[in-house]
């Protein structure tokens, strides 16, 4: 069975003008249900349309912002902010030590931004981090005087609207741009100039086949010093835990669907090393794979990628369960 998400069905843009184009409802119903998914086209034929048989975009966009509300509990009991920063920490330690002034950190896909938020909200790559400089107070800019400039991008102008609102809110030192995953750094859609490091956390699985060694290939302007992915692993227990998961915390069907179908296409580690070398410069690793974790507690790991100068600092930081190979 062909595995879709209803979310990346809904949203379609113009891939040269980046423009947001009218979806059929019945196009997304017929896609799933081609696909065998009779319960994702019962979801999608609910979904408000105008008299022409268009989705509503902002029907669309509250529906999207309402899920990505839910999700966030997820990111929040899985303790994202603390796993990426168990990373980042040393991989910033490595940069500083090896001349890097201002750090970009970018994380695509941000959905609401809950990652960035979170870093910018904890301080957690602030002042503490070794090799850091000044006090750990934010920049107008956006950026902290420690140096790390910390960005959320994402493609759907809706969730980027409400990423930085809740920033705002806050009063974060963080910002939210729209941009397209495939046109980073310098990209037309927003990309803006190229990250240091980038991140993410579920996104990869979204991206199939030549599109995700696209991805990584997107990550190979010379300002990038490595990126860190983070995405559900592939465990045995990883649908059963995503359908109790979901069942029981998320409220929206279309989440709970797209949650359900999210674990069980992720990909395995050997398809992350592999499309990864499509970054050029970065040398591909991972982080806890399927072989050296603990299938129980796995939920979800990164695939990594590091100039070479990198790999030394970060393996004798974070030991033996980072390696360069999957199985
Ligand atoms: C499952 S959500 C994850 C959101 C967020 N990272 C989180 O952990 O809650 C996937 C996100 O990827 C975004 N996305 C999908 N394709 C994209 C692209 N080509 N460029 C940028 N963002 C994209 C979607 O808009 C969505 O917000």
């Amino acid at each position: 069975m062909n595995l879709l998400e209803i979310s990346d069905l809904v949203i379609d843009h113009d891939p040269v003008t980046h423009e947001r184009r009218p979806v059929p409802r019945e196009a997304v119903v017929a896609r799933l249900a081609a696909a065998g998914d009779r319960r994702g086209a019962r979801i999608a034929a609910t979904l408000p349309c105008a008299p022409d048989g268009t989705l509503d975009p902002d029907a669309v966009d509250r529906r999207l912002v309402a899920v990505h509300t839910e999700l966030q509990r997820l990111s929040e009991e899985l303790r994202t902010g603390d796993r990426i920063t168990a990373l980042l920490r040393p991989l910033l330690d490595a940069l500083r030590a090896g001349g890097h002034g201002r750090i970009r950190i970018v994380d695509v896909g941000c959905g609401l931004g809950y990652l960035v938020r979170w870093l910018a909200a904890s301080g957690a790559l602030g002042a503490t981090a070794a090799g850091a400089t000044g006090a750990d107070v934010p920049g107008a800019d956006g950026t902290r005087a420690d140096g790390v400039e910390l960005i959320g991008m994402d493609f759907n102008a809706a969730l980027v609207a409400e990423a930085a609102r809740l920033a705002r809110a806050e009063d974060l030192p963080c910002r939210f741009e729209r941009g397209d995953a495939f046109a980073i750094g310098g990209g037309d859609a927003g990309g803006g100039a190229a990250a240091t490091v980038y991140v993410s956390t579920g996104v990869l699985h979204h991206f199939r086949g030549p599109d995700l060694d696209a991805f990584f290939a997107a990550h190979s302007a010379p300002g990038t010093a490595a990126f860190v992915h983070y995405d559900i692993a592939v465990t045995p227990l990883a649908p059963i835990g995503a359908q109790v998961f979901h069942r029981a915390r998320m409220r929206d069907p279309l989440g709970r669907h797209d949650g359900i179908v999210s674990a069980r296409r992720a990909h395995d580690d050997a398809t992350l090393l592999r499309a990864a070398r499509h970054a050029e410069g970065l040398v591909p690793l991972l982080y806890e794979p399927r072989r050296l974790s603990n299938p129980f507690c796995t939920t979800l790991r990164p695939v990594i990628g590091v100039r070479p100068e990198l790999r030394g600092p970060l393996r004798a930081a974070l030991g033996p369960r980072l390696t360069g190979t999957a199985g």
